[in-house]
């Protein structure tokens, strides 16, 4: 059985694939510092331990077991804490990242699947986005993402490890029963706040209704976190049959408006939103949208739960049946 280390496996998107890579027949291994992760998500071997700063458990875990490959998920992820807080995102995010790859070519591993982000677009030009689009950083955990790909490219050159850089729109949506899902605390995405305002009475923040947009609002692309934690698995298998280093867009190709979204949290809960329009967020585009061809043809990934009705209602089964995440009975 090929043993898989995945950094970051008890957030929302490693939890998940943590599952689909057990039921592939694989052993995932979760090294995560649960800050933000939840140990109830995964039923799988777990060191608690920080990449950035637990360098001696970081290396015990690569003592105790012969990895084939490794998923990073691992790091912080917010956007605009990244502007108010940038040391902990160059910290955390780029010494996290190096110990983990410096480690790898201490013990011989020569895969890496690396969680990239959509936002090394910035401020996009041409629709949809491909691969070819420009960079434009607009935010430091951007830079920690985009730097982070290319410090994989020397570590190919110069160590000859191979890295697939997954390129992530948005993710979105829980496992289809319901028993797992999105659980982040300070929640930023639109999807889980706007089905907890559904339940509750808080009104739902929507940030800029006049942006040039055919509803004014911001129009984003929605991947379902199942079809993101396949992505992986098709990653892996890329590499391990001797695929060169490269990166992909993981979207579904197709842009939702904010309200849009809003419409069918209305409806798929049958509740009413109260909605209080505020000022633009800085630095959120206007429009984004994946062009997934590159993943599709190479990878051989195909997205099979990312129409919006399946995203809203497997996040609102899991959020109506676990009001307080992992931590409900
Ligand atoms: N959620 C999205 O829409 C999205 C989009 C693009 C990219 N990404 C990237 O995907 C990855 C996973 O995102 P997520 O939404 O599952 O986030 P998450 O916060 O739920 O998961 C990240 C996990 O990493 C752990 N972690 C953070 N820093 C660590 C460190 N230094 N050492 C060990 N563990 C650490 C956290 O405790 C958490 O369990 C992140 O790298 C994120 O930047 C996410």
């Amino acid at each position: 059985m090929k043993n898989i280390l995945v950094t970051g496996g008890a957030g929302y998107i490693g939890s998940m694939t943590v599952k689909q890579l057990q039921e592939n027949g694989l052993n995932p291994t979760v090294f995560d510092n649960l800050v933000y992760g939840h140990k109830e998500s995964i039923a799988a071997t777990l060191i608690q331990g920080d990449l950035a700063t637990d360098k001696d458990k970081l290396e015990q875990v690569f003592k105790d077991t012969k990895f084939d490959a490794v998923i990073h998920f691992a790091g912080y992820a917010a956007t605009g804490e990244s502007m108010k807080n940038p040391y902990k995102y160059f910290y955390y995010n780029y010494v996290g990242g190096l110990n983990l790859a410096e480690t790898m070519v201490r013990y011989g591993v020569r895969h890496i699947v690396f969680s990239s982000s959509c936002t090394v677009y910035g401020n996009v030009g041409k629709l949809p986005v491909g691969e070819d689009s420009p960079i434009d950083i607009v935010n430091v955990y951007g830079q920690t993402k985009y730097d982070f790909e290319k410090i994989l490219d020397w570590y190919d050159q110069i160590y000859q490890i191979k890295s697939v850089r997954l390129r992530y729109f948005n993710a979105c949506g829980a496992a289809l029963d319901g028993s797992m899902g999105e659980d982040h605390n300070p929640e930023a995405h639109i999807i889980p706040n706007a089905i907890k305002a559904a339940l509750s009475s808080i009104p739902f923040s929507l940030f800029g209704d006049d942006y040039p947009t055919k509803d004014g609002t911001c129009i984003r692309d929605y991947i379902h976190v199942l079809d993101l934690a396949q992505a992986h698995l098709k990653a892996l298998d890329y590499l391990e049959k001797g695929g060169k280093t490269d990166y992909f867009n993981i979207g579904v190709g197709k842009g939702y408006s904010n309200k849009e979204v809003l419409e069918m949290v209305k409806k798929v809960s049958g509740k009413d939103l109260s909605v209080e329009v505020k000022p633009r967020r800085s630095g959120d585009a206007n429009e984004i949208y994946a062009d997934n061809t590159k993943a599709k043809k190479v990878l051989g990934w195909n997205p099979e739960h990312s129409d919006l009705e399946t995203i809203v209602k497997s996040a609102y089964l899991w959020h109506s049946t676990h009001p307080n995440g992992y931590l409900s009975s």
